[in-house]
């Protein structure tokens, strides 16, 4: 009985090839009499290829299964998020960024009229709904054109910043043509572009748009043979005038801790060149700074790296992890008076050209209560809340040049 069932299952999932299989024989049968079956005989003839392969294949278990059956599988599978975006989700359902979202920012970009009729598709009364609070007092400003000064009293070289800026993207992780346009992007607008941590490639020079020199704990573009930090190799990328400021990065919200590791394969001669790494090896981002190990010793690597740029403003970027580490950062910026002039501060559900999806999911604090927490923590930088901390963009933080005496620590 249990036999008998086993072989009808077995009948059904080859139900298709079986059919197509018998087809092609009737199908070859009446190609010798009338020429229309040869259309039957290329139909089925492929169909039936195809099963064969199928089932003579063993990296793929549906398919062994389901012969040619399995095809229409995959087929709706790689169509699927294209079927949900267009005709099941709501215009106000994806992420990060919504079909409303986005369509405005197209119709922006291309100049075209954003505006909407009738009011809003929010649920307004949904837990976590957000909103700004405006004045009845409506002001009038100079210009559009919001700049914050970033640079405290050790710097000779301030640099004024946009608000709003372009992200840490490695060229690597972006192609070649990617950096190209962002940063002729940043350089038609006046704002900045960060190298991210592939350091400044041939395609970041092109167009002369503010650069932030990203340096990660693989210290691309001013690194020894061994991986560790080259100061003059810094130094003079550093001075170079497209170089507006320095930023450490400590950690990355989408992969804490994680380092990386391109493959031998994947390094192209362009980013050897803007890495400054042999070709033919794999190139390794260790999990943590050799420069430096603890937070005095972050605050005296900063301190080093403004000297070597010539006096250009130097911050760190972190996802905050355990908040004790934070602290401990605040309390060295206390202790030695040293200061980073910014720090940016990523969420854990920032992006990444790769990485774990444990990582990507799982891991960092969520930016609004990373942010909440660095911006509040009292002393942090020296200043109590009250102080000019700044955002000068979603996630940067501009730290207030002196020490508020009256500050806790
Ligand atoms: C393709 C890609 C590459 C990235 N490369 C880097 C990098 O090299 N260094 C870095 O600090 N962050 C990197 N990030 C993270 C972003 O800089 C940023 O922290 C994150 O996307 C969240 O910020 P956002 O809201 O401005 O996008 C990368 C993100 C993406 C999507």
């Amino acid at each position: 009985m249990v036999r008998a069932i086993g072989l009808t299952r077995i009948a059904r999932r080859n139900a298709v090839f079986v059919t197509c299989s018998v087809l092609l024989v009737v199908s070859l049968v009446g190609a010798t009499r009338a020429w229309p079956w040869w259309i039957g005989v290329v139909v089925f003839g492929a169909l039936t290829l195809v099963g064969i392969v199928d089932v003579s294949q063993k990296r793929r278990t549906v398919s062994r299964n389901y012969p040619i059956l399995a095809h229409f599988r995959y087929f709706l599978e790689s169509i699927g998020p294209e079927i949900r975006q267009y005709f099941i989700q709501s215009d106000l359902d994806e992420r990060p960024f919504s079909r409303e979202q986005r369509a405005a920012v197209y119709q922006r970009a291309k100049n075209e009229s954003d505006k909407k009729p009738f009011g809003s598709l929010l649920d307004m009364y949904h837990p976590g709904h957000e909103w700004i609070n405006h004045s009845l007092a409506p002001t009038t400003i100079d210009g559009h054109d919001f700049r914050v000064e970033i640079g405290g009293r050790h710097c000779r070289k301030p640099y004024s910043a946009s608000i709003l800026n372009i992200s840490a993207m490695s060229f690597g992780s972006l192609s070649g043509n990617a950096i190209e346009a962002l940063n002729k992007g940043a350089s038609r607008g006046g704002f900045y572009h960060d190298t991210g941590e592939g350091s400044i490639s041939r395609y970041h020079r092109l167009h002369g748009g503010d650069l932030v020199w990203e340096i990660a704990s693989g210290y691309f573009g001013c690194r020894h043979d061994d991986g560790t930090f080259n100061a003059e190799r810094f130094a003079e990328n550093a001075r170079a005038d497209q170089v507006k400021m320095i930023e450490i990065k400590l950690s990355q919200g989408a992969k804490p801790g994680h380092g990386g590791i391109l493959p031998a394969a994947k390094v192209t001669r362009e980013i050897a060149e803007a890495r400054e790494v042999p070709m033919g090896q794999d190139v390794i981002s260790p999990a943590a700074h050799s420069a430096f190990t603890t937070p005095l010793e972050l605050m005296a690597f900063i301190g080093r790296l403004r000297e070597l740029s010539g006096g250009k403003p130097v911050g760190f970027k972190l996802a905050i992890g355990h908040p004790w580490e934070w602290f401990a950062i605040v309390k060295a910026m206390l202790e030695t008076g040293q200061r980073p002039d910014f720090i940016v501060v990523d969420g854990g559900e920032g992006g990444t050209g790769a990485a774990p999806l444990e990582f990507i999911n799982r891991l960092g604090v969520p930016l609004t209560e990373a942010l909440t927490l660095v911006h509040n923590t009292p002393g942090g930088g020296g200043a109590s809340r009250g102080d000019p901390y700044r955002c000068g963009g979603q996630d940067h933080l501009r730290l207030p040049d002196r020490p508020n005496p009256g500050a806790g620590g």
